[in-house]
C-alpha cells in the first residue's frame, strides 16, 4: 500500500463504526431513518453531535449507494454493504465468529476463510473511506469488534493521521482467543492504532498478554512495542492499551426523566399495568448473552414457589429484535417466546399479567418513563462489555430511588457496586436476590441509588470521550519523544 495524500475538504474528527447511528428503512411509501440499535450509538451519537466531525458507517441495508448527509447535529458518510456481505462479513465473522468468542463462547463460535475473506475486504473499504475522509494530521477514530483490522490499514495509507480504536465488547482471555485462525491478522490490525481503550481492566490486560503470547510483541505496563511491519508498510511505534469505561449522556437523560410529559406518562404506565406494588423491568436486545432464559427461570421459580404474588408483582421484559437471520438468536427468540408463554399460562389471570413481554423497540421517551415507572431493573447478562441499559436506569431515577439488580459478569459491575450484584447462573442466588430487591427498605434503596448517581454524573459520556480522546492527544504530543526505557 502506499500513501495517499490528505482530502482538501477533509475532517478533523471521523469516527469509524460499522453502524451509522441511524438505520434507513424502506419498508414504507417513503424512506424513513430510525435509531440504530445498540449500545455503541447510544454512547456515540451524542458525543458526534458535541463535535465536529464525520461519521463513517453502513445504513443498515444492503446494496443501497447513499450521498453522505447531515441529520441531528452529525454528518454522516454511508458506505455500502452488498446482500453477500451481509451474510459473510457481518452476520458471519463479526457476528458468528467473533462475538460468541468475545463473549465466553456462550455458543461456539464458527470459523470460515471465506467470513474471514469478507471481513478483510470490508475493513479494507472502511480503511479507504477513512483515508479519503479524515484531514492532514486528523484524529481517526474507529470503534469495534468489526473493524479490527481499519487501524493498521489506514496507519499505513494515512500516516499522518492519529489513530484510536475502542472496543466496546469485552476482548477475551488469551486462551480463547488462541482459537482464532487469524489471531495474529486481528493483533496485528489493532495494533496499528496509537491508543487501543477496552472497556474494564481486566480486557485490556487479556489483550496487551494476547499481544505478547500471538504476536510476540514486549510490553510495559500499559505500553506495547510495535515493530515495524514491511508487509503492512507501517513503521515501528509505541502503542498504548488501557480501559477506559463507557457510559451514558447522564444530564440528557436526567433532564427527559424530569420533564413532567415524562412523570405523567411513567404513571399511566403503571396503571395501565394493574397498578402493581412492584413493577420490575427488563431491557434487552434479544441476543444470547443477555442471560434473558436465566431471568425467566428464576421469575417462574418465585411465582411457582409463592414467593411473589402475581397480583402485587409484575415484570415488563423488552427484548429488541437484533440479528434476526442468525440461527443462534432465532434459538433464543424460541426459547425466550416459550418460557414466557408458559410462565403466562401458568401464573396470569383475566386482569393480571405475570410477564408483559414486547419483541420491538420503544421511542427514547417511551424508554425514560419505563425506567421511571420501575422499581426494579434486572440486568443479567452472562458476558456484557459495559451493559449501558443499567446506566441509562440509574440517570432516569431522579427521585432517588429504585433497585439495580446487575449481574457480575456485566462491564458496569466494576464500577457500580452499590447495585445488588447476581451471578445469573446461580438460580438461587438470583431467586434470593430478586427477593432481596423487592423488599428492601426505602432507606437502603435511596443510600444504594445516591452513590450510584453521584458516579453517573461525574463519570458521563461526555467525559468518557474527552479522557480517550486527551489520551491519544497527549500521545501524538509525545510521538518522536516516548521511548523505550
Ligand atoms: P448492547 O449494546 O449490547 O445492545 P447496551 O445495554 O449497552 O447493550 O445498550 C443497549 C442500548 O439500546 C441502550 O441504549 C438501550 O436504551 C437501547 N435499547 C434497548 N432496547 C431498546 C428498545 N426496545 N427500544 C429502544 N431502545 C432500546
Ligand atoms: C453492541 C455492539 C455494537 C452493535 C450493537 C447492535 O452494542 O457493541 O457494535 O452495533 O450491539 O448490534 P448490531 O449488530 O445491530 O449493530
Amino acid at each position: 500500500t502506499s500513501p495517499l495524500p490528505p482530502p482538501p475538504d477533509g475532517a478533523d474528527f471521523v469516527v469509524v463504526a460499522n453502524r451509522l447511528p441511524v438505520d434507513r428503512d424502506d419498508s414504507g411509501p417513503e424512506p424513513v431513518w430510525t435509531t440504530s440499535p445498540g449500545g455503541l450509538v447510544t454512547a456515540l451519537a451524542p458525543v458526534m453531535q458535541a463535535n465536529d466531525g464525520a461519521w463513517i458507517g453502513w445504513a443498515g441495508i444492503p446494496d443501497e449507494d447513499i450521498e453522505p448527509f447531515d441529520i441531528d447535529g452529525m454528518h454522516l458518510v454511508p458506505l455500502t454493504l452488498s446482500s453477500d456481505e451481509v451474510v459473510s462479513y457481518y452476520e458471519g465473522f463479526s457476528n458468528a465468529t467473533l462475538w460468541p468468542l468475545y463473549h465466553d463462547v456462550i455458543v461456539a463460535p464458527e470459523f470460515h476463510r471465506t467470513w474471514w475473506e469478507s471481513y478483510l475486504r470490508v475493513n479494507t473499504r472502511f480503511a479507504e473511506a477513512a483515508a479519503k475522509t479524515a484531514a492532514a494530521g486528523a484524529t481517526v477514530w474507529v470503534h469495534d469488534y468489526q473493524l479490527q483490522l481499519v487501524p493498521a490499514l489506514v496507519r499505513a495509507l494515512r500516516p499522518d493521521v492519529s489513530i484510536g480504536f475502542f472496543n466496546h465488547i469485552p476482548f477475551p482471555p488469551a486462551e480463547l482467543f488462541a482459537q482464532l485462525p487469524w489471531r495474529s491478522q486481528i493483533l496485528n490490525g489493532l495494533l496499528g492504532a496509537d491508543l487501543i481503550g477496552f472497556q474494564r481492566p481486566a480486557d485490556a490486560a487479556n489483550f496487551r498478554r494476547a499481544a505478547r503470547v500471538h504476536a510476540g510483541f514486549a510490553t510495559k505496563s500499559s505500553q506495547i512495542r510495535v515493530p515495524e511491519n514491511p508487509e503492512s508498510g507501517t513503521g515501528a511505534h509505541i502503542a498504548e492499551a488501557r480501559a477506559f469505561p463507557i457510559s451514558v449522556d447522564t444530564p440528557t437523560l436526567d433532564a427527559a426523566a424530569r420533564d413532567p410529559e415524562t412523570i405523567a406518562r411513567a404513571q399511566e404506565i403503571r396503571s395501565d399495568l394493574g397498578d402493581p406494588e412492584t413493577l420490575i423491568l427488563g431491557v434487552d436486545r434479544l441476543d444470547y448473552t443477555k442471560g434473558i432464559s436465566h431471568r425467566l427461570k428464576a421469575y417462574g421459580e418465585l411465582l411457582a414457589d409463592g414467593s411473589i404474588d402475581p397480583e402485587q408483582v409484575t415484570l415488563v421484559q423488552i427484548a429488541t429484535p437484533s440479528r434476526e437471520r442468525i440461527e443462534q438468536y432465532q434459538q433464543i427468540r424460541t426459547d425466550v417466546e416459550l418460557a414466557a408463554g408458559r410462565i403466562n399460562g401458568e401464573h396470569s389471570d383475566l386482569g393480571t399479567t405475570a410477564i408483559h413481554y414486547f419483541h420491538h423497540s420503544f421511542p427514547r421517551e417511551e424508554m425514560t418513563a419505563l425506567y421511571l415507572a420501575a422499581d426494579i431493573l434486572l440486568v443479567t447478562a452472562l458476558r456484557d462489555g459495559m451493559n449501558l441499559v443499567a446506566k441509562e436506569y440509574v440517570a432516569c431515577r431522579t427521585g432517588e430511588d429504585g433497585v439495580l439488580v446487575l449481574s457480575e459478569f456485566a462491564g458496569a459491575a466494576d464500577h457500580m457496586n452499590q447495585a445488588v450484584l447476581v451471578n445469573p447462573h446461580d438460580i438461587d442466588g438470583l431467586k434470593a436476590n430478586i427477593l432481596r430487591a423487592i423488599e428492601m427498605e426505602p432507606a437502603e434503596r435511596r443510600r444504594r441509588m445516591r452513590a450510584l448517581r453521584r458516579r453517573l454524573i461525574r463519570d458521563d459520556v461526555q467525559s468518557w470521550s474527552r479522557s480517550f480522546l486527551d489520551t491519544l492527544e497527549a500521545l501524538d504530543d509525545d510521538k518522536d519523544l516516548r521511548r523505550w526505557e
